[in-house]
């Protein structure tokens, strides 16, 4: 099977200027995300990944390097109206810290960007139906996020991500506030959603057996990518984990 490339990510450079000193947040990234794919990204804090994803989503704009869509350069991706529909269209985006909005119910923080897409009532509906039972949230349509637990929330989020069946998936920290059982869970769904349509995936996480789970990792380190491991194939999962630790010792 040939995969399609989804984004290809060519010298992508980013200066943060403060007063008096500056940042470099990524310097020369480049990489190929696949269609099917699920890239974690690991590093310590600081290297740059938040800034990779707001870049990837169209949220920053980086200051050198080229960002090619289904092989197509996008010159405008980052200039309005264009950045808002490319995330509307092309990106969902899930939240360390779920982003949900407190006064609306389940359902209909998950219905948001398809009320936003102006879809009709009986397709979201529908679509809505559809991603409750996926994200296992059928019996709380009605509730609001605060009656519902960490892992539930992010359910929420997820499912208000994907609702649009976004080609790309971008998750900062999706599991960071969630106990390991819940993590797994939260995974589990996301996997699920990618072999069900086939949808390109980064996940950024500080968490070994979060990236284990992954097809391939991309290890930051001031703002380079230092190190790459393919984690598919039949590898047991405490092979992995040391060979990341091995990966991961560079660091001090
Ligand atoms: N909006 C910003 N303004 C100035 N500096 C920033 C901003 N965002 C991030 N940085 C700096 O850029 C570097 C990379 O940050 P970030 O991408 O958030 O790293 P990570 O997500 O890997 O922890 C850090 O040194 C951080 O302080
Ligand atoms: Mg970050």
């Amino acid at each position: 099977m040939v995969n399609k490339s989804v984004l290809s990510v060519r010298n992508l450079s980013k200066v943060y200027k403060g007063v008096g000193h500056e940042v470099q947040a990524l310097k020369d990234v480049s990489f190929e995300l696949y269609e099917g794919e699920l890239i974690a990204i690991m590093g310590t804090s600081g290297s740059g990944k938040s800034t990779l994803l707001n870049v990837l989503a169209a949220l920053d704009e980086p200051d050198k390097g080229e960002i090619q869509l289904y092989g197509q350069k996008q010159t405008e991706m980052f200039t309005e109206p264009n950045a808002t529909h490319y995330r509307r269209d092309k990106i969902g985006f899930i939240f360390q810290a779920f982003h949900l909005l407190k006064d609306l119910t389940v359902e209909e923080n998950i219905a948001l960007p398809l009320i936003l897409k102006g879809e009709k009532k009986s397709y979201i509906d529908e679509k809505v139906d559809e991603m409750l039972q996926f994200v296992g949230l059928l019996g709380w349509r009605k509730q609001r996020p605060v009656q519902l637990s960490g892992g539930q929330q992010q359910r929420v989020a997820i499912g208000r991500a994907l609702i649009t069946a976004p080609p790309i998936v971008l998750a900062d920290e999706l599991t960071g506030n969630l106990d390991y059982n819940t993590s797994n869970e939260i995974l589990q769904v996301l996997v699920k959603m990618k072999e069900t349509l086939n949808q390109a995936i980064i996940v950024v996480t500080h968490d070994p057996h979060v990236a284990a789970f992954a097809d391939r990792v991309l290890f930051f380190h001031d703002g380079q990518i230092v190190n790459e491991y393919d984690c598919s194939g039949n590898q047991a999962m405490d092979d992995i984990l040391e060979n990341f630790g091995k990966l991961l010792e560079f660091k001090v």
